[in-house]
C-alpha cells in the first residue's frame, strides 16, 4: 500500500527514474541477493516500504516471524545502501513501536522510554533495531536517514483479509458484507470510545516525498493528521461510506485496547507539511476502490 502510493506521488512530481522490485524479483531477507542488487544499481535514494506487516491477530500468533523477517529486511537493505553509496534513505517505523504507556500525544523522543505493547513486541523490536541501525550508519557514513513514524494508514491497496487487516479495512469489509446480507444491525467490538488518528496513504506518501527533500539528515519524524476520532464515530463514517443504514451495536465485553493514540506532529509541521485528505472523503474513495478492484469478492 505505502510503496505503491509513494511511486504514484513521485511519478506525479515528474520523477521517472524509479527502480522497484517485487518480492518475487528480490527477496529482501536474502542478504547476498540484496547486496548484489545494490552493487549493480547503486541507487542514490532508497525508500524501504517493504516489511512483514499484519494486524493484531497475525502479530500475536507469529511474533518470531515478525521480529526475524523485519530485522533481516532492515539490516540487509540499510547496510547495503550504506555500503554502495546511497545518499538518502527513507525507513518506516510506526506509531505502534512507541512505549505502550508513553504520554500522549506521542513525541519522537519517547522511543525506548518504556515497555512496549506486548501484542506487537516482535514487530516493534525489529523496527526499533532498524531505526537505531539507520542512526548509527548515518553517523559513520554520509547516508542521510529519515525514519518516518506513521499513524494508522488506510487507502487503496490495503489488506482486507481478516487475518491481515487493520481497523478501517476490517470495518469496511464487515459493513459491506452485512449490507449485502440485508442486515439491520452490525456488531462492533469494544465500547467505541477509544480515540485514534487515521491518515490516507496518499497524504503519507506526500509527506514522505516532502521529507526526503526538506529533512536535513537523520531523524525520527511522526507522520499523521493530528485529528482524533472515536472508534464509534469512525464506524459511523464507514457505515456512511458503504451505505449501511442499520444500527451499530457495541459489545463492551470485548477489549478496547489503549484509550488514546495520537502523534505529536510538531516536528512534521515545522517542515511545512499539511495533510489534504479528510477522513470522510478518504473513506468513500477507499471503499469505491476496494469495490472496483473486487477486494471483497473472496472474503
Ligand atoms: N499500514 C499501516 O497502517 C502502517 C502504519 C505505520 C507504518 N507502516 C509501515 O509502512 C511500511 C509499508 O506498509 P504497508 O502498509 O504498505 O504494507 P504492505 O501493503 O503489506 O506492503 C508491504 C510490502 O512488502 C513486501 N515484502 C514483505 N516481505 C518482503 C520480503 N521479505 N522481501 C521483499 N518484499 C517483501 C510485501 O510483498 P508481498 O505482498 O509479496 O508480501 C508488500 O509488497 C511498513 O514498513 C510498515 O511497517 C504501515
Amino acid at each position: 500500500m505505502v510503496g505503491a502510493a509513494i511511486i504514484r506521488v513521485l511519478r506525479a512530481k515528474g520523477c521517472d527514474n524509479i527502480l522497484t522490485r517485487t518480492r518475487a524479483e528480490l527477496e529482501l531477507r536474502d542478504s547476498a541477493a540484496v547486496d548484489r542488487f545494490f552493487a549493480e544499481h547503486r541507487p542514490a535514494v532508497v525508500v524501504l516500504a517493504a516489511a512483514r506487516v499484519g494486524g493484531i491477530a497475525a502479530n500475536m500468533s507469529a511474533p518470531a516471524a515478525f521480529l526475524v523477517d523485519n530485522l533481516r529486511i532492515g539490516v540487509n537493505v540499510l547496510t547495503a545502501a550504506a555500503a554502495h553509496g546511497a545518499t538518502d534513505v527513507l525507513y518506516f517505523g510506526s506509531s505502534c513501536v512507541y512505549p505502550r504507556d508513553a504520554p500522549q500525544p506521542l513525541r519522537e523522543d519517547c522511543l525506548l522510554s518504556g515497555p512496549l505493547e506486548p501484542t506487537n513486541e516482535g514487530y516493534a523490536l525489529a523496527k526499533i533495531a532498524g531505526i537505531k541501525l539507520a542512526e548509527y550508519l548515518g553517523r559513520s557514513t554520509s547516508l542521510r536517514v529519515v525514519a518516518a513514524m506513521p499513524t494508522n494508514l488506510y487507502g487503496p491497496g490495503d489488506h482486507y483479509d481478516p487475518e491481515k487487516s487493520h481497523v478501517i479495512p476490517g470495518l469496511l469489509q464487515r459493513f459491506h458484507k452485512e449490507k449485502a446480507r440485508g442486515s439491520t444491525e452490525v456488531e462492533c467490538w469494544g465500547s467505541g470510545r477509544p480515540l485514534r488518528e487515521f491518515m490516507h496513504v496518499d497524504d503519507l506518501a506526500a509527506a514522505a516525498a516532502h521529507l526526503l527533500v526538506r529533512h536535513p539528515g537523520f531523524g525520527l519524524v511522526n507522520i499523521g493528521t493530528g485529528e482524533e476520532v472515536t472508534i464509534a464515530a469512525l464506524a459511523q463514517l464507514v457505515a456512511d461510506a458503504v451505505g449501511f443504514t442499520g444500527r451499530i451495536r457495541w459489545d463492551s465485553t470485548r477489549p478496547d485496547g489503549t484509550p488514546r493514540k495520537l502523534l505529536d506532529l510538531t516536528r512534521l509541521s515545522s517542515t511545512g507539511f499539511v495533510p489534504r485528505v479528510r477522513l470522510r472523503e478518504g473513506l468513500a474513495a477507499t471503499y469505491a476502490e476496494a469495490v472496483a478492484a473486487g477486494r471483497f469478492d473472496d472474503l
